[in-house]
């Protein structure tokens, strides 16, 4: 039997960027309702957006894997790979697959839209038109993502793949003939964390006091001077 071998597949600024993406989206999630928690909301919900904007660059500029030409495929592609799955033939790839990338598209369209109708509606771009359109798009994207970790999941337990430590190492077991990539661009992918945090740092010291999370006493006496002017 041939030796498994394991190759780089995600570098360093796609796995940095979808675990920080992951966790901005569940952060502005869980703190969408209270008013108190609104800066945090904004804050997480803007890194959400910056780590899009730049996944798209390096969508187009970044390595083998993470470019939108080795994954995104037609219409055809897609259903005939989703014939396959349903058969129980669905061919194993080394970067994200046919139906997998619908999904990831969608996500990252969504990952700007949810941030821009948030934008819009901070801003007075349209009143109360856009607190319904941010809400029921960040609605799809959850709904989305729940169908991207099943699709995960299903592929991993299909093709005996460990998919999720795959965007944490980078690396997949490849057949003769799948490519990896050379390098990791971590030196990328640790200026990247590094902007996130520090984003996060300045946005922190920039608030008001009680700082990303207002705690309802401030808020009560803010109303209370609005009420007064
Ligand atoms: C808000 C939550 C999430 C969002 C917005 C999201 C978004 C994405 C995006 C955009 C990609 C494409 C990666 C790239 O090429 O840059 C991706 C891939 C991936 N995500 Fe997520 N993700 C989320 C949560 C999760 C969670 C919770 C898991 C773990 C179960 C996960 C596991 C993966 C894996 C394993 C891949 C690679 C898929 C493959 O091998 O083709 N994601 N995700
Ligand atoms: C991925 C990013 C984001 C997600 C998932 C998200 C999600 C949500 C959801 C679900 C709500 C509705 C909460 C409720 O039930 O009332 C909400 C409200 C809100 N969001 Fe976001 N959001 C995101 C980004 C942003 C951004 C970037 C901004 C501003 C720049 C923003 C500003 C707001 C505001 C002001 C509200 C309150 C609207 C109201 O008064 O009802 N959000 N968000």
């Amino acid at each position: 039997m041939a030796a498994v071998q394991e190759t780089l597949v995600w570098d360093a600024p796609v796995r940095v960027a979808h675990w920080a993406l992951a966790l901005s989206v569940a952060g502005a999630w869980l703190t969408a309702e209270a008013e108190g928690w609104r800066l945090l909301h904004i804050t997480l919900g803007y890194t959400a957006g910056a780590l899009v904007l730049l996944r798209l660059l390096w969508g187009v500029v970044g390595t083998r894997h993470a470019r939108f030409v080795d994954f995104v495929r037609g219409p055809h592609a897609v259903l005939a790979y989703l014939q396959r799955l349903a058969a129980g033939r669905a061919p194993r790839y080394l970067g994200h697959n046919p139906a997998g990338a619908v999904v990831i598209v969608l996500l990252l369209g969504l990952g700007l839209l949810v941030p821009l109708s948030g934008w819009a509606m901070l801003n007075d771009l349209g009143a109360e038109a856009l607190e319904e359109l941010h809400e029921l798009l960040a609605q799809a994207m959850l709904l989305l993502v729940g169908v991207h970790v099943a699709g995960v999941l299903l592929a991993s337990w299909r093709h005996r793949d460990k998919l999720v430590a795959a965007m944490v190492t980078g690396r997949k077991r490849a057949e003769p003939g799948q490519p990896g990539i050379r390098w990791s661009w971590w030196p990328l992918g640790v200026l990247l964390l590094v902007g996130v945090l520090g984003f996060w740092l300045v946005q922190w010291r920039a608030a008001p006091q009680g700082g990303l999370v207002q705690p309802e006493r401030v808020l009560a006496s803010e109303r209370a001077s609005q009420d007064e002017d």
